[in-house]
């Protein structure tokens, strides 16, 4: 996807047909271009209709993101946004960016991501329209090694954005995934920079599933749904959304950098959807143990009653025993 494309695409996103030659003019580009375009789209799984006399029209108009509909609350409130339509992956703009001294409360937002990155170096993919992408830098006053919770606070915010929302089966699995029953519905992506010991920053990378999961079902490994499999088409505009886990995210971060995780703890078990269930947790270094999860520390470090006593893990995966 490149910036040209996307524009050919917004123009194509219509009820109406739109004629090459028209969508040419308008963008003061050639026919050719256009006709690229189209062939472009279609290997990227977009459906363009085309009808002979009438133009083109995606087959499902995308609803766009606009700044106008996100950027004044949350300037409101000190976080200044950049939606770049097509980028590599937010947290590696954003990421770049903070090494060059961007501001605290900095939020990027993409249309499109080439390279969307997910945890564990697996790729993060959505389809144009389907998902909703941004990253947000944010500058900690406590070190890097006093962030071991930030990624639930995180995931706890979106989650209950989502619940407000109207989604009321939003869950968290540790540590930041948001899902519903047992598949997942957005993930996180928290990276660092700076030093151990005296103030951080970290990037926290969004992604969540607006439409299109049946698509990425072949091409991830794990149970995957997406906002319109459970909330009506007023559930699922990006901008609410986006504003609204901003809105939320700030707020919690805020609380977070003062504070710790301790505070978010009681609210981040009760949507915890392991909690006091039989799983097992497979480690970094391949090993595997079942118990049952108790929770969380004031750390966010998960709590196991294992066969072999009280564990407690800092990283890891969970599934439940016996389960997808
Ligand atoms: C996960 O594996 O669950 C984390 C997924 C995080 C994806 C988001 S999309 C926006 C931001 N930019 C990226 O490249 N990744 C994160």
């Amino acid at each position: 996807m490149t910036p040209q494309l996307l524009d050919i695409l917004r123009q194509l996103s219509h009820v109406d047909f739109r004629s090459g030659e028209e969508v040419a003019r308008r963008l003061r580009i050639s026919r050719a271009s256009v006709h690229n375009a189209v062939q472009e789209a279609e290997a990227l799984g977009l459906r363009v209709q085309a009808v002979r006399g009438r133009g083109y029209r995606l087959a499902r108009p995308v609803s766009w993101l606009d700044a106008a509909l996100f950027s004044p609350e949350l300037s409101a409130c000190g976080v200044r946004s950049q939606l770049v339509p097509v980028l590599d992956s937010t947290n590696s703009h954003l990421m770049a960016l903070a090494q060059s001294s961007a501001p605290h409360k900095l939020l990027v937002a993409a249309e499109w991501q080439g390279k969307g990155r997910g945890r564990r170096g697996r790729a993060w993919l959505a389809g144009l329209g389907g998902g909703l992408m941004f990253s947000l830098l944010w500058r900690f006053n406590r070190p890097a090694g006093e962030l071991s919770g930030l990624s639930l606070v995180v995931g706890l915010g979106l989650a209950q954005v989502l619940r407000e929302l109207g989604l009321h089966r939003a869950g968290v699995k540790w540590p930041n995934d948001i899902v519903v029953g047992e598949a997942k519905l957005a993930g996180v992506l928290i990276e660092l920079a700076g030093d151990m010991l005296g103030p951080s920053t970290a990037i926290i990378g969004v992604g969540v599933n607006v439409l299109g999961a049946e698509s990425l079902r072949g091409a991830v490994e794990q149970p995957v749904t997406d906002l319109s499999e459970h909330l009506s088409e007023r559930g699922l505009d990006r901008n609410v959304l986006l504003r609204e886990m901003v809105l939320r995210l700030n707020a919690y971060l805020e609380r977070f950098d003062a504070e710790g995780f301790a505070p978010f703890r009681q609210d981040w078990e009760a949507l915890h959807m392991h909690q006091n269930q039989i799983v097992q947790v497979f480690d970094a270094r391949g090993g595997v143990v079942a118990g049952r999860a108790l929770g969380v520390d004031d750390s966010g470090a998960l709590l196991l009653a294992s066969e072999r006593g009280p564990l407690r893990f800092h990283s890891g995966e969970v599934s439940l025993r016996g389960g997808a």
